[in-house]
Formats: structure tokens, C-alpha cells, sequence
């Protein structure tokens, strides 16, 4: 089991190698583009041992973003081909808002980039880094009045998802119940061919019906030019997610502190903040489940599900004390930790629910950073040991597997599920599942080597 100083030597290799000049993919084959949110994640680990590469990698994906303010989930290297969903696929230039000198997906993701932004300064300090902060507040404050004028029709202070790749988490069984009022027998699904079940098992990806789903969005999205104000009249996919509204929360709060260093007006941002912090915490918390659920804009109502996502809010700093401790409740229980403490903590989605599954990708998989947005929570709210077992678990599959991108909760798997030949007559230990050398796991993983508690 590697060291913690062999772990570090071997997260910043793989942020190095998958440098690719302007930004870093997130991995080396699966991923070639530069992806949103990864992107925020790298350049919190590039913040530790190289500034330049941290500062570049959020301003290539400012470069692309849209006339709205809208950051795209995926910016294209035109280098690149062979991906799906390509360029091609997406056509972003059907809308007046695209950027034309880049190529670019039609949607978003969450808005961790003022809290990358805030690391960044926080690990450099000198005027460069303020300099930063001044070239990239009014790109990051574009994102978030774009999110609170086109996501939030309400105007409740929720920002709505249209796209589950949007959340970040594509096949959660979140989306299980907003899917049911469409009929894939009866819409319109343009043909697409899949790349990524050739480079990994499909049994760890989402599978047909879902991708059927997410490229019928996309094309509804297309025949609406990705007009934001038609999309929020009428679309067959609108929900009200707690883990994007809990990154917005936290990324309004590190905008503030900005605003503060760079003495800017940070009004705005306290209005948002207490706005959204009130709103998913009087809309999403379900008094059941003692977890922060999902609110379907079609349907009308919260969905019944039980997602890592919703312990996100305690990173935004959402919930009361009392609250936060029932919240502690569900993340000990059963549900996730498991009756005998099998689990490593946490599973994207309740271990006890039929719709668990512990390989399929957001189904039930440990994920390195939403572990670690929860784990930055918990020490909030001062839940220091629970805090450190989430660290420690998080270290733990990362030393035993190695940098994947998600990993099997069970801490102790059947072996025939969890076993493959390695050479004629020898088994490997297999418990970190998707693509290895993956970015945000090795850069967030400098980030818990870097807090040591
Ligand atoms: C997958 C993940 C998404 C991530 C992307 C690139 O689509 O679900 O969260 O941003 O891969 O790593």
C-alpha cells in the first residue's frame, strides 16, 4: 500500500500526464475533452505544486463560455475525434449564445469555480493570484446570474437542472422517478453510436435506456436552439437538484470572500446566498428520509430519493444545527455506513434501496469528490471524527485501488463479483470500477493529503 508521500508523488504525475497544455482531461482515454467541473477539481490540485497550470486550466473553460454566462459542460479540442457525444452531435452554434471560436456541449454543470478560484488564492497568496481572482470575477459572477435569471423560474432561489449530465451525476437512481413521464416508445430518438462501453465493462456504465434518454433531451434541446426562456416554458426534464444548489451555495459564499479580497461589491452574492440556503432548505429536506432529496418542476413534487447528493447542503452550510445532526443520523445508519459498518462511507445512493446497485457508475459507487465536498461539511458543522472517517475511507480506496474514477462501496465484495484473472492462474482485487488515472480523484486527493485531519 502506497505511502502518503507515494499517493501525492503519484496524484500530481497523473494531473501531469493528463496536462494536456491548456487544460487536463480528466482521463487519459475515456475523457479527451475538458469537462466543467473536473476542471474546477484539477485546478484545486494543481493549486498545491504548479499556480500556472491551476490559473490556465480555469480560463480555457471561461474562454468557452456563452454569451448567457452559461459555462458549457464539455469544451471540444478540436484535435480530439472519435468521442461521443461529439461536437457534431451537439451543435452548439444553433444558438446565437454559443461562443463561435469554440466548440461546446449546450448545457452546464455545477458551479464549483468559485470555490476552485478561492483555493487557488488561498494556496498562492501573491499578487498573481489576486490578479486571477480580478480576471475571473466577473466571469464566475456572469455564471451564477445566469443561473439565478435562466434556471430559476420560480424565482425561489433553485436553480433547475435540464439535463441529468448537468448534475454531474448521469444515471443516478434520482432521475428514476422525474424519467417516468417519458415514454421512450414514443419520442423521437435521432441514432448514436456509443464509445464508452468499448473502454470500459458496460456493466459499470449507465445503460441504453438511459443514453436513450439523455440523447433525447439533447436533441429537444437542439430543436429549441437551446433557447433558455422556451426551455423553461415547457421541457420533459426540470429538477431542482440538492447538490447543485448546495455547490451554488457554497460557491456564493467563497464570491462574497472574493468580492471582499478584491474589493468588490459582494451584495449580490449575500442576497443569493440566503436565498438558495433558505430555499433548499425549506423545499428539498425531506423530514422522512432525514436527507435532502430532489424537487420535480414537471411533476410538482419532491422525488422519494436517497442519493449522496443530498448531504451536499451540509457543504453549503444549509442546515441548522439540529438538522445537520439528523443528517449525521441517516449518513451512520444502515442506509449508508451499513448495520455492521460494512460499507465505505459514502455510497452514492442508500445501500437498503432496490435501486442500489454497488458497480454501476452513480448507483451506488464511492465517488472521490463528492466524498470530499461531504467530508468538507461535516467539518463545518464540527462532526471532526465523522469528518476524518470520510477522509480516511476516501485515502483508504484510493491506496487499495488506485486513482479510479468511482469504487465499490462493499468494503468486502463477494470475490466473484470483484475478482478478475490478472495473469493465467492468478486473481486481481478489482473494487475500483469506470477509468483509472483519473484526474479529480488524484486532485482532490492532494487536497485530503494537504488538510491531514
Ligand atoms: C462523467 C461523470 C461526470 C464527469 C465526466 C468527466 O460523465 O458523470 O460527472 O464530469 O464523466 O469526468
Amino acid at each position: 500500500m502506497p505511502n502518503d508521500h507515494a499517493l501525492q508523488t503519484e496524484a500530481q504525475e497523473i494531473l501531469l500526464t493528463n496536462w494536456c497544455g491548456k487544460y487536463t482531461k480528466p482521463s487519459p482515454r475515456l475523457y479527451p475533452h475538458q469537462w466543467n467541473w473536473d476542471s474546477g477539481f484539477i485546478a484545486i490540485g494543481f493549486s498545491y505544486f504548479d499556480q500556472k497550470k491551476a490559473q490556465q486550466e480555469l480560463r480555457s473553460l471561461f474562454d468557452a463560455q456563452w454569451r448567457t454566462g452559461m459555462v458549457p459542460h464539455i469544451v471540444f479540442n478540436p484535435a480530439v475525434a472519435g468521442y461521443f457525444p461529439g461536437h457534431d452531435f451537439w451543435e452548439s452554434h444553433l444558438s446565437p449564445d454559443a461562443p463561435s471560436f469554440h466548440q461546446t456541449s449546450g448545457l452546464t454543470m455545477p458551479p464549483v469555480h468559485a470555490i476552485a478560484l478561492l483555493a487557488i488564492y488561498r494556496n498562492c497568496h501573491n499578487t498573481a493570484a489576486v490578479r486571477f481572482l480580478k480576471e475571473l470575477f466577473p466571469k464566475v459572477k456572469a455564471l451564477h446570474r445566469y443561473l439565478y435569471e435562466y434556471r430559476d423560474p420560480l424565482k425561489e432561489g433553485l436553480v433547475y437542472i435540464r439535463h441529468p449530465w448537468e448534475s454531474g451525476t448521469d444515471n443516478s437512481p434520482a432521475w428514476d422517478e422525474p424519467y417516468r413521464s417519458i415514454d421512450l416508445t414514443h419520442v423521437e430518438i435521432p441514432p448514436y453510436r456509443r464509445t464508452d462501453t468499448t473502454v470500459i465493462n458496460a456493466e459499470h456504465r449507465p445503460t441504453k435506456e438511459d443514453y436513450d434518454r439523455y440523447v433525447y433531451l439533447v436533441h429537444t434541446a437542439k430543436k429549441q436552439r437551446y433557447d433558455e426562456k422556451a426551455i423553461a416554458q415547457g421541457f420533459p426534464f426540470l429538477v431542482q437538484d440538492p447538490l447543485f444548489n448546495g455547490i451554488l451555495c457554497k460557491a456564493n459564499e467563497d464570491m462574497i470572500e472574493i468580492a471582499e479580497i478584491i474589493h468588490e461589491d459582494a451584495g449580490q452574492f449575500k442576497e443569493w446566498n440566503e436565498e438558495t440556503r433558505r430555499a433548499i432548505d425549506g423545499k428539498l429536506w425531506d423530514s422522512q428520509m432525514k436527507l435532502y432529496t430532489y424537487y420535480d418542476l414537471n411533476a410538482k413534487r419532491r422525488t422519494t430519493a436517497g442519493a449522496h447528493s443530498g448531504f451536499v447542503p451540509l457543504y453549503g452550510g444549509v442546515p441548522d444545527s439540529s438538522r445537520a445532526q439528523e443528517l449525521i443520523q441517516t449518513l451512520q445508519s444502515e442506509r449508508f455506513r451499513g448495520a455492521q459498518a460494512e460499507n465505505y462511507l459514502v455510497p452514492s445512493y442508500d445501500v437498503t434501496s432496490p435501486r442500489f446497485n454497488p458497480v454501476r457508475y452513480w448507483r451506488g459507487p464511492v465517488w472521490i469528490n463528492v466524498n470530499w465536498m461531504i467530508y468538507n461539511g461535516l467539518r463545518r458543522y464540527g462532526f471532526h471524527e465523522l469528518a476524518a472517517a470520510v477522509r480516511q475511507h476516501s485515502l483508504d480506496l484510493l491506496r487499495r485501488y488506485g486513482f479510479y474514477e468511482y469504487f465499490d462501496p462493499r468494503k468486502n465484495p463477494p470475490p466473484s463479483e470483484n475478482e478478475v484473472p490478472a495473469r493465467p492462474g492468478e486473481r486481481r482485487e478489482m473494487g475500483g470500477y469506470g477509468t483509472d488515472q483519473f484526474s479529480w480523484s488524484a486532485a482532490l486527493c492532494l487536497d485530503l493529503l494537504h488538510q491531514n485531519s
